[in-house]
Order: structure tokens, then sequence, then C-alpha cells
């Protein structure tokens, strides 16, 4: 095996033996399954079968997770943390559905690198390639798994050919299949030189590994039939002359994915993938504020990137993901709010552990701990230890759809503000209250969350609501000197209208004004996106 190179040898061991990363693929290219396995191979969970079994659980709580099962979407995110050999793994998961890539967005801020699932059949895929761009906007380093090797599958070279392509990275193989569909036998691992042999029969045993001593071992000939080792060792020989050998640096850079094939449903290849994070992820990564946080510094920092509210109906509490940044973090430590400037005692942080929550007594630089709290957490807020740290990076984005919002109950219109600003602080929805007239003018991403807004409006606060046409279809923010911004604003009325956070918005239904207005007004910039930070 080639040597994993020493990245950042100043991390105390317990942070350098955290890998922090997300699942990214198309819906049906095999997620779950594989996500399944990382948690049944992390002992996390004892049985195939338990993920799913507790989504259907989990979805048939209220008609919006109804919703979401109808659809066959995943709206929420969570993080799951266990042990593989000596590593911490925090598997992030994120959204799947392409209306919510602001939401994948911002769970992407908070991992290290990503695994990326394509369809042995399908190859790369809209989705696929939606969020490939937003690891690369990153520079994430990316593992690629090609699964369902066990199904007719486009040929190797072909699907390297278009990963290549499609995605501008360089591929280089990790493993090397042997036959396909019917005929898959397993993997030859490139980067181990072992025989990596599929068990048909039973589809949660691990496979057969053989340590060889390269292809040309004789060895290989009493485990593949003569035509198949044939095909294998021509095959590798010509991925060996045409792609770039393996290299960590470049992998770290994010300018080369490995890949990996498999069978996630049969368990096979899962391990190799695992061990691949294991030995080639990145540990925790510094993080972007206004100075660069270094995950070894003593002192205690974080962000948050997700806040969920209402997870638990019973009790009215929202849990702030918190993507821990630096230092050792213990439970009951106090923490600076940098943004409210208040101190916050974190008594009950919890981890995600893939059967439940649990309480997190402690928590490293790279770990997510999720803190209940009513509120006073916002995607993008610091807690430091004292500093008044800003983290950036984590962008807000223009919605790019806007309704009118009206309750269905005038004398509730009260409890409609509460709502909206809400799920406007858990970045479901922009919410802008316009300087002329009354009502809210709700901005999403995507068509679908207005009708999860509905929904959880009426669910959660038994609400119904209305979203009606708006005479609006954009949103920007207005920055610039304070007299200027101000003189904008009086000329613009109309088109005036402020954000959940106060800031200024201009909202028009033409790209004509836009432009007009960069013209006419130099000392006014409009951005369609802003950093969520104080
Ligand atoms: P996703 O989260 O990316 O959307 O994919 P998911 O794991 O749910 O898998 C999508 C479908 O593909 C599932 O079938 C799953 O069983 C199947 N699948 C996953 N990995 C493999 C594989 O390695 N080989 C083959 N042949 N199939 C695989 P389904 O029929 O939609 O669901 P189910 O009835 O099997 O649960």
């Amino acid at each position: 095996m080639s040597n994993p190179v020493e990245i950042r040898p100043a991390l105390p061991p317990e942070i350098a033996r955290r890998r922090t990363f997300a699942i990214i693929s198309h819906p049906d290219a095999g997620k779950t399954t594989l996500t399944e396995k990382f948690l049944l191979y992390g002992g996390a969970i004892q049985l195939a079968g338990q993920v799913r079994a507790k989504g259907e659980a989990r979805r048939t709580r209220s008609d919006f997770m109804q919703m979401e099962k109808d659809r066959g979407i995943s709206v929420s995110a969570s993080a799951m943390s266990f042990d593989y050999d000596s590593h911490r793994f925090n598997l992030v998961d994120t959204p799947g559905h392409s209306d919510f890539s602001e939401d994948t967005y911002r769970t992407l801020t908070a991992v290290d690198a990503a695994i990326m699932v394509i369809d042995g059949a399908k190859g790369v895929e809209s989705q696929t390639r939606k969020l490939f761009e937003v690891c690369r906007l990153r520079d994430l380093p990316i593992l690629t798994f090609c699964n369902k090797m066990d199904r007719e599958a486009r040929d190797t070279f072909e699907i390297i050919d278009e990963i290549q392509e499609n995605l501008a990275i360089d591929v280089t193989p990790a493993s090397w299949p042997i036959g396909m569909g019917r005929d898959f036998l397993g993997c030859y691992d490139l980067l181990g030189d072992r025989l990596e042999l599929m068990d048909r029969a039973d589809r949660n045993r691990v496979a057969e590994s053989i340590k060889l001593d390269g292809l040309a071992d004789p060895r290989l000939a009493d485990h593949i039939p003569a035509a198949q080792l044939a095909q294998l060792r021509e095959e590798v020989e010509m991925a060996r002359e045409l792609m770039p050998a393996f290299d960590h640096k470049s992998l770290l850079e994010g300018h080369l994915t490995p890949i990996w094939f498999g069978s996630a449903i049969n368990s096979f290849g899962v391990r190799e993938l695992m061990n691949g994070i294991a030995n080639y992820g990145p540990p925790p990564q510094p993080q972007r504020a206004n100075r660069q946080v270094l995950p070894e510094e003593k002192a205690v920092t974080g962000f948050v990137f997700k806040v969920q509210a209402n997870m638990d109906p019973k009790h009215r509490d929202r849990v702030a993901f918190v993507r821990m940044a630096s230092g050792h973090f213990t439970r009951g430590m106090k923490l600076l709010h940098v943004r409210s400037k208040k101190q916050m005692a974190v008594t009950n942080p919890v981890l995600f552990l893939a059967a439940d929550r649990e309480l997190a007594d402690e928590a490293w630089a790279g770990d997510i701990i999720g803190i209940p709290n009513h509120g006073q957490l916002r995607i993008g807020d610091a807690l430091t230890e004292g500093e008044a740290l800003r983290f950036t990076g984590i962008p807000s984005f223009a919605p790019e759809l806007l309704r009118n919002c009206r309750a269905g109950d005038p004398m509730k219109a009260k409890h409609l503000d509460k709502a909206l600003m809400q799920f406007a602080e858990e970045g479901a929805a922009k919410v802008f209250k316009p300087m002329l007239g009354a009502g809210f003018i709700v901005g999403v991403v995507g068509a679908l969350q207005f009708e999860v807004l509905a929904s959880r409006i009426e669910l959660e606060y038994g609400l119904p609501v209305r979203f009606e046409g708006s005479q609006f279809t954009s949103a920007r923010w207005v920055s610039g000197e304070k007299a200027e911004v101000e003189k904008f604003v009086a000329a613009n009325k109309g088109h005036i209208a402020t954000d959940n956070d106060g800031d200024i918005v201009y909202l028009t239904r033409l790209q004509w004004d836009i432009d007009r207005i960069a013209r006419d007004w130099p000392g006014v910039k409009l951005t369609a996106t802003k950093e969520m930070m104080v």
C-alpha cells in the first residue's frame, strides 16, 4: 500500500484521527444503502435495514414527513458519528433533492471531504454534476464509488472517461472490476495489491481478500477464470498507461479522485472505500474566518451550519448543528455567542449516533454537535472562548422564486410573522418585509419549498397559509456607503424590503432594473449572495 502522506503533523492524535465527510449522489445511486453499510461496519447499527426502518418511523411522524416520503426526497440533514478502526468518522447527511441546493451547499461547508456515489449503469447524472460543482467551489477532496456493479454496468474506461470529461477532474482507479453484472466476481485492489471476491450468497458478508504479489501473481488463476483474468491484466495495463497514478497530494487538493468499484447492497467494495477515507481522506482542515482557524488551536471554536426546528414535535426545540473548528470541547463549557456577545453554557450538546441522539461529553475539532436552543443560534453564528471570530464562506443565496404569503385567517397574521421568522432563521426560506404595504414576501430556491413551508406552518403552528404570485421575481442585497444607500432607498421605496436580519433588499421583476442601477448608482452594490455572519 502506498504510504499515507503525513499532512499536518502538528495535529493532536484525537483530531488527526477524525474524518468529517458527506456522501453526495444523484437520487437512487445508492447513497442510503452505502450509508447503512458504513454504519454497519462502524458498529453504529447491528443489522442492515435499520437506517431505512428508522427513516420510515421518522417519516410517518407527520404529514409533512409524509410528503417527503411520497416525493422520495430527504429534506432534513443530520450528522452521524462512529468509530472505524482507529478513526472517528463524522458522516454528514446531505439533502438529496435539487430543490434544496442551498441547504446542501451549507452542509458541505461543514465537511472536509465528499464521497461521490455514481450508478455504474448511469454514470454522471444531473444531480451528481450539481453537487460536484459545489464541492469544487470549496476544493473539497472527492473519493468516488461506482456502485451497482452487480448489475449490467457501463464499460469501466467509459465510466472513468465520463467523469474526467464531465467533471473536469483527473480520475485514478483505486480498484479495477473483474467482470460485471452476472459475471461480476469482485475487484483487484490496485492500491493494496489484493484480490477482493464478492460473496453472492450472503449480502452482508465481507468479501474474501487475498494478498498478492501484483497482477502477475499465478495465484490469481486459482480464483478467476482464464478469460476474465486475461481481460483484467490487459485492462489494468492499459489503465496504468492512460490514467494518472494515485497521488495523495492531488487528491487532497481536489484535483484527482480515486474511484472504487463495488456493490453497496452486497457490501462489496465498502470497506475498501472506508479504508480509503481513513488512510487518504483529510483530517479536520483549517476553517475560514476573519483569520484562519487551525484545528489544533487550544481554544474551542465552532460555527453553526444548519438549524433544524421542531425535530421533536413534543418539545418545541431547535437544534443548531455546529461544526467544531478548533480545540477540545467538554460538556458544560461556557462559550461566547459572538453575535449576541452573550455567554452560553453548553450543557446538553448532542452527538448523533445512528441509533439515537446521545449527550456529547466532549468533542474535538472536526466533530459535529447539536445544540438544542430556543432560537438564539442561527446559521453562520460563531461560538468561541471569548474571541470575536467571524466565520466566512457560509453564503446566503438570493432566492430564485418569490411569492406573497398570506394567513388563511387574517386574525392570525401575528403568528404567521413568528412562523416565517423561524423558517427564515432555519435557512429554509428568505422572508422579506416590504417597506410599503403589508404582508411578507417569501423567497425560496426551489418551488417545492413553498409546499414544504405551507405544510410545516400548518402542522407546527396550526396556521393555514396561501402562497400567491408576487409582482417581483428577483431579490438583491443592497450595500454601499450609508448616505448613498439611504438616498437609493428613498428613491426606490416601492422596491425596497428588509430581510429577517434587517438587511436591505431590492426587489424587482426585471434584470433590466438591476443593470440600470449598476449604471446609475455607482455607489450602490447589488449582490445575489450574502455572507451569513455578523
Ligand atoms: P439513494 O439513497 O441514493 O436514493 O439510493 P438507495 O440507497 O435508496 O438505493 C436506490 C435503489 O438501488 C434501492 O432499490 C437499492 O436497494 C438499490 N441498490 C443500492 N445499491 C445497490 C447495488 O449495489 N446493487 C443493486 N443491484 N442495487 C442497489 P429500491 O428497489 O429502490 O429499494 P429497495 O426496495 O431495494 O429498498
